[in-house]
């Protein structure tokens, strides 16, 4: 018989509430983003969001989702990796909730868990990942139990490197959508300093410099299209070697960033090159939100993990891979 998990995800500046089955039915997904008026997040600040909506978009899941407490046979919530006030408001949420429902409780990697809703979505069995977002650039694989990071930045996060750059040049936060509608109208590339280091690649250098590019006189819409193409071929570089070394057959695209139509069709390509299957996860399911941790909560649960109360600590700096995937056989 199919169970249901209410799945809850507030690591950062988002507060998400998702229902899922265990057959895999996407049941709801609501979630409300915390935008300050200018500036970066305040953790405090995101987190007194968290506290505040966070009843409201529970509720909201759970009536669309058309069930009732007495229908929730689980509860999942991100444990982290992420900001230690936004992490802490959203654990307790999640044990009140366990406790008063007495249905067990998951604690969940937020990265592993943008993984998993990837192959949910694709039916992938083994994929490369490159699961980009605003804390996060990584080149995922797994092997031997763990997804292993086979690259990643070596300091700033693609999705951090986009919002930055945005709010030099006005753009509100999140910046990554308006800079891919600013590059569509570009008519020059104009060269970026492009940073692979092995599978580890940069985007501090970059950042700079696009900054000086728009300061120097060069249009918005060269700015965002240079800066596009140059972290998205880094981005494809790394990935093609990470297919190349590990023969596997499947690359999917996953977080945030991944919403980018561009990045999308370079990524497509590097699959086609290798023949290998590609997907990227649809816009509602690339960010931040509860049903992949609602998933990645039932996978763990049917494989019997279990985490009391007590133990439920949150982990600010969980890696991706410090998580046993218990629920895969190979
Ligand atoms: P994580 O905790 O996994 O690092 P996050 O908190 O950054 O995630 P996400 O929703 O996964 O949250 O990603 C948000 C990022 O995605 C922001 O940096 C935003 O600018 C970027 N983004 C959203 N849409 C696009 C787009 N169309 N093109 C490029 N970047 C985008
Ligand atoms: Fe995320």
């Amino acid at each position: 018989m199919s169970i249901i998990c209410l799945g809850i995800e507030g690591t950062a500046h988002s507060f998400g509430a998702g229902v899922v089955s265990s057959d895999g039915h996407v049941l709801s997904n609501i979630w409300d983003m915390f935008s300050p008026e200018e500036g970066g997040i305040h953790p405090r600040e995101a987190s007194r969001h968290h506290s505040d909506i966070g009843p409201s978009v529970i509720r909201n899941a759970m009536e669309e989702a058309s069930i009732n407490n007495k229908d929730i046979d689980l509860v999942a919530f991100s444990r982290g990796p992420g900001l230690g006030p936004c992490l802490r408001t959203t654990a307790t949420i999640a044990r009140t909730l366990s406790l008063r429902l007495d249905v067990p409780l998951i604690g969940v990697n937020h990265c592993v868990a943008h993984i998993e809703i990837g192959c949910l979505e694709s039916g992938f069995k083994d994929p490369v990942t490159v699961y980009v977002s605003g804390g996060n650039t990584q080149i995922i694989a797994y092997a031997g139990k763990r997804y292993r990071t086979f690259g990643e930045t070596l300091d700033i996060a693609i999705g951090n490197m986009l919002d930055t750059f945005g709010r030099e040049v006005g753009m509100r936060f999140p910046a990554g959508p308006q800079i891919e509608r600013e590059a569509s109208n570009a008519t020059n590339y104009h060269q970026l300093p492009y940073s692979v280091k092995g599978m580890d690649l940069s985007y501090s250098g970059m950042l700079t410099a696009a900054n000086r590019l728009v300061s120097e006189g060069v249009s918005l819409a060269d700015a965002c299209f240079s800066v596009q193409e140059t972290a998205f071929g880094m981005l494809a570089e790394i990935a093609e070697r990470a297919i190349a070394h590990t023969k596997k057959k499947e690359l999917l695209l996953t977080g945030g960033v991944a919403r980018n139509n561009r990045l999308t069709d370079i990524l497509s390509g590097v699959a086609k090159r290798h023949n290998a299957a590609f997907h990227r996860v649809t816009p509602p399911l690339a960010g931040d939100q509860g049903a992949m941790i609602a998933w990645t909560g039932i996978l763990q649960h049917e494989a019997g993990d279990r985490l009391s109360v007590a133990d439920s600590s949150i982990l600010p700096k969980w890696r991706t891979d410090e998580q046993d995937i218990v629920w895969r056989r190979s």
